[in-house]
This record gives structure tokens, C-alpha cells and sequence, in this order.
């Protein structure tokens, strides 16, 4: 029996990670705050599956709470899949930004699976074996779209996932960025947006149900809406041409006068 870890297991894109694995056959861990949707959740997937699932009540804005989480990662039994979903926006822009706000955003989106992944990295390198999907969004390759530092946080999550798969994707440990574009969830309603004014929604079903496929394949980046995966490639390209320049001791000649 493989174990899967989900955070932001209590509502969208991570509600329907936990089906699709529970639907596996993998047992569960379901990390989020809402605890009396995580424990539905946890009866649902135990009935419909015949799947043992752990219910993890925390807040991962809280650094003792999300110690609690780290330490499960780094339990027995242990985890073979780690789901680095919980996540929010932040409506508005950086000029009148609230640095409370700020500072709970970069704790629940870049630092929470920062260390949730650090956590669970030693064990599966131990075993040979393990699987971190990362969810990301469109938007760090689109950063001008957003205002304030949603987009800033997302480019984090996906260069880490590309960093970590550099370092540790000959050990066995498959690396996954999931870059999500705009998705049917309550993440509009939290920070206060209106999803019928979003063009383009994805129902989330579908999002997870690609994700998976790109998944089983192995993919380092998946963006489900793009419709030519030539483009991804051609980007990529693109990427390790502008990096060639990189390796210069001199300033370009246009730097020198
Ligand atoms: N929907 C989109 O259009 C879209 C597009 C690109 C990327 N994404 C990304 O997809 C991921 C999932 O979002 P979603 O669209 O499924 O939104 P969602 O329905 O609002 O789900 C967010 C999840 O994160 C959890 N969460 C929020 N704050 C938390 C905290 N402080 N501690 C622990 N858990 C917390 C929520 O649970 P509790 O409230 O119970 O804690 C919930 O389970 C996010 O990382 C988001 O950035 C979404």
C-alpha cells in the first residue's frame, strides 16, 4: 500500500487529488484547516475505496503547525507521494498590501511546501523511490496577469520543482510542477473575486484528471490548457539558448560603453 500526502485536501483541486489516488488504491493523508470537511472527505474515500486515510488538521501559515505536518512526512508508514496543493491568492497589489497578508501568503505558498518537500526528501531517497507533485499555476510563466506576488509565488514553486528534479531525479524521486491555468474552485470566492467575470474555466475534474495523465507520464511541467505541447518544448529551447550567454567572464559588448 502506497500513502499520499495532500494538502489543501478540503475543497478543489486537492478534493479531487484525493479522489483520483483514494481511487488508486492509495492510502491517504489529508492535510488542511477544515476539519469537519476533511473527516467527510476521509469517511467518503474509506467507504468508496476501502483505503485507510488519516485526517491532519493544521494550518500551514503556522510554523508549529506545519512542523506537525513535516514530522508526519517523515513517519512511518511512510509517504510515497507528496501533493503540494494548499494554497491561495491575494487580491490587490503591492502598493497598499497589507504585510501581514503578504507574509501569510509567501508562508502558505512558497515556504509550507518548501519544507513539507524537505521534509519528506530523505525518506524517499532512503528507499530509492517517492513522488512530489507540485501545484504551480499558469500565471509564473505569466507574472504581468496578476498583480501584488500570487505569480511571484507560483514561479517559486515551479523552479523549485525544476531545481529538485536536477538534483534528485536520477535517485528515483519523480518531480512534478503542475501549472494549472484559470480553474473552477473556491480560490475566486476566498480572496473575494468573481469567477463568472473569468474567461476560459476549467472544471476541476478535468484539471486534476490531465494532471494524473501527465503524471503517469513522467512530465517535470504539466499545463493542462495548452493545446500544442511543441509550445513547452520550443520555450524550453528557448531557455537553455538565452542560458548559452550565461557563460561569459566579459559584459556583452552593449554593457561596455
Ligand atoms: N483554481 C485556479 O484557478 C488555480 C489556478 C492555478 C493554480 N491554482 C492553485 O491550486 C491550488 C489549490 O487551489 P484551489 O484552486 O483548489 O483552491 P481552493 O478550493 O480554495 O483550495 C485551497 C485549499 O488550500 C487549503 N488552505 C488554504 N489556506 C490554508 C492554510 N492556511 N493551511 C492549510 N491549508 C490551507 C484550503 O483548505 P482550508 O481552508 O480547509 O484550510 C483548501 O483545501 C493552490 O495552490 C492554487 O494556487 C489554482
Amino acid at each position: 500500500m502506497t500513502i499520499a500526502l495532500i494538502t489543501g485536501a478540503s475543497s478543489g483541486i486537492g478534493t479531487i487529488y484525493a479522489r483520483r489516488l483514494a481511487a488508486r488504491g492509495h492510502g491517504l493523508v489529508l492535510v488542511a484547516r477544515a476539519a469537519d470537511r476533511l473527516n467527510a472527505l476521509a469517511d467518503e474515500l474509506r467507504t468508496a475505496h476501502d483505503v485507510p486515510v488519516e485526517v491532519l488538521v493544521a494550518d500551514l501559515t503556522d510554523a508549529a503547525q506545519l512542523e506537525r505536518v513535516a514530522d508526519r512526512l517523515r513517519a512511518d508508514p511512510p509517504i510515497d507521494i507528496l501533493v503540494n496543493n494548499a494554497g491561495a491568492g491575494l487580491a490587490g497589489g503591492m502598493a497598499h498590501a497589507d504585510p501581514a497578508a503578504l507574509e501569510s501568503l509567501l508562508r502558505l505558498n512558497a515556504l509550507a511546501p518548501t519544507l513539507l518537500t524537505a521534509a519528506v526528501l530523505g525518506g524517499m531517497l532512503a528507499r530509492g523511490s517517492g513522488s512530489i507533485v507540485n501545484i504551480a499555476s499558469a500565471l509564473a510563466l505569466l507574472p504581468e496577469y496578476s498583480h501584488g506576488i500570487y505569480a511571484a509565488t507560483k514561479s517559486y514553486v515551479m523552479t523549485m520543482s525544476q531545481s529538485l528534479n536536477a538534483e534528485v531525479g536520477d535517485k528515483g524521486i519523480y518531480v512534478q510542477a503542475v501549472l494549472p491555468a484559470a480553474t473552477r474552485t473556491e480560490i475566486y470566492d476566498r480572496m473575494g473575486g468573481d469567477i463568472s467575470k473569468v474567461p476560459d474555466v476549467m472544471d476541476v475534474e478535468d484539471l486534476v484528471d490531465a494532471a494524473l495523465i501527465g503524471f503517469d507520464r513522467r512530465e517535470l511541467v504539466t499545463i493542462p490548457p495548452v493545446p500544442d505541447a511543441e509550445s513547452w518544448t520550443a520555450f524550453e529551447h528557448a531557455r537553455m539558448n538565452l542560458a548559452q550567454g550565461f557563460s561569459n567572464a566579459e559584459p556583452a559588448e552593449r554593457y561596455r560603453r
